[in-house]
């Protein structure tokens, strides 16, 4: 079963995969060389991570006991489904995740629930979706909040109603792991809401893809324990271990301030982009967050990705394998300046071309 995702393909400028634009503090990369320095990898990692989970939940001012550690955000969000292992899986569509294949391994029902798209965005009508989740038995509703791929972000308050209004009857799946890099609160340490389990992720705030590093937090201390009986043992490597726990106990604050710099630099850059590629007659959905999907009726997607490729040596992510975009979609990351500029110019003399 092939799955389908950004990035992967070296020496080209890469927009494919929604990394933060700024790259790794060197904070990080100080503290990955100074993990290999002490050979941790010669170690097996505290099989509890005791320390990192400290770090981690200090770090978000949420309790330990709330959270769980884990090999990026898509190992939180597999053994959450894995241990849940709820009778219906309500996916909010278009989405990130290969949900249809954990459906599939552990024979769970998957629902797609569509938004609709309107103007410049996409609209949720959670009227309709709890309309759809009171006749379901034991469902599970994932949500990704800032959405990947349309770069939504929905009101809290419309989160906190689907949250309420299903409370006891269902529960909800909150992946989150584009909030540092969008100044999205999120519902980390929203201790009054009990059917929530919220995934966030280094990956994208750190740009450490490599490295694998996410958790999971929820206010519910049973399924939290749950959850991290089922992980496995040792889930972090030990220099993934090493490194966030030296970086988040000693450099938290600096790293806060990485986090704020890069999303004022973000939301710049992706003004920038969003004026440019309108400008040029490409359709910009409204983002609020670290990339941009772009709906161009004249070129389908994977035509426009080769002649990037080919002639820029620009890799953009085609989005039509996200269910309820089509094969004229196509996403961005936002990334620096010169980069950016490569790729206004680039999709630029493709339109004049075609
Ligand atoms: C919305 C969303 N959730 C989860 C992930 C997986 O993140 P990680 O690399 O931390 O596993 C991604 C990666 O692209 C994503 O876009």
């Amino acid at each position: 079963m092939k799955r389908f995702h950004g990035g992967g393909v070296s020496g080209v400028v890469d927009f494919s995969v929604n990394t933060n634009p700024l790259g790794p503090p060197s904070l990080v990369e100080e503290a990955v060389a100074w993990c290999i320095r002490r050979r941790v990898y010669t170690f097996y990692p505290d099989s509890n991570y005791e320390e990192l989970r400290q770090a981690v939940s200090s770090f978000y001012g949420v309790s330990r006991e709330n959270i769980v550690v884990c090999n990026g955000a898509s190992e939180a969000l597999s053994l959450t489904v894995m241990v849940l292992r709820p009778k219906t899986l309500v996916v909010v569509q278009p989405s990130y995740g290969d949900y249809d294949l954990l459906c599939r391994a552990l024979r769970i029902k998957c629902i797609d629930f569509y938004m609709s798209e309107v103007g410049e965005g996409f609209r949720f009508n959670v009227e309709v979706l709890l309309d759809m989740v009171k006749k379901l038995k034991e469902p599970l509703i994932v949500l990704t909040n800032p959405n990947n791929p349309t770069g939504l972000v929905l009101e809290p308050r419309v989160v906190e109603q689907l949250i309420t209004d299903v409370s006891g009857k269902a529960w909800i799946l909150l992946d989150e792991v584009y909030s540092e890099l969008s100044g999205y609160k999120g519902f980390m340490g929203r201790s009054e809401f009990e059917n929530i389990v919220v995934v966030r992720s280094f990956t994208k705030t750190l740009s450490i893809p490599g490295l694998r590093i996410g958790l999971l937090y929820s206010p519910n201390k049973g399924m939290v324990r749950r959850i991290d009986m089922a992980r496995p043992t040792w889930n972090i490597s030990s220099i993934a271990e090493c490194t966030l726990r030296r970086v988040l106990s000693r450099y938290a604050e600096e790293l806060w301030k990485f986090i704020e710099y890069s999303r004022s630099y973000i939301v710049e850059e992706r003004i920038f982009l969003t004026s440019r590629l309108r400008s040029l007659g490409y359709k910009v959905y409204d983002s609020k967050t670290n990339f941009i999907l772009l709906r161009h009726d004249w070129i389908d997607t994977i035509s426009l990705r080769d002649a990037l490729l080919n002639k820029y040596k620009v890799l953009v992510r085609p989005a039509h394998t996200f269910k309820g975009l089509t094969r004229y979609h196509t996403r961005v990351s936002v990334r620096r300046r010169k980069d950016n500029e490569l790729l206004v110019n680039a999709l630029g003399e493709l339109v004049k071309s075609s």
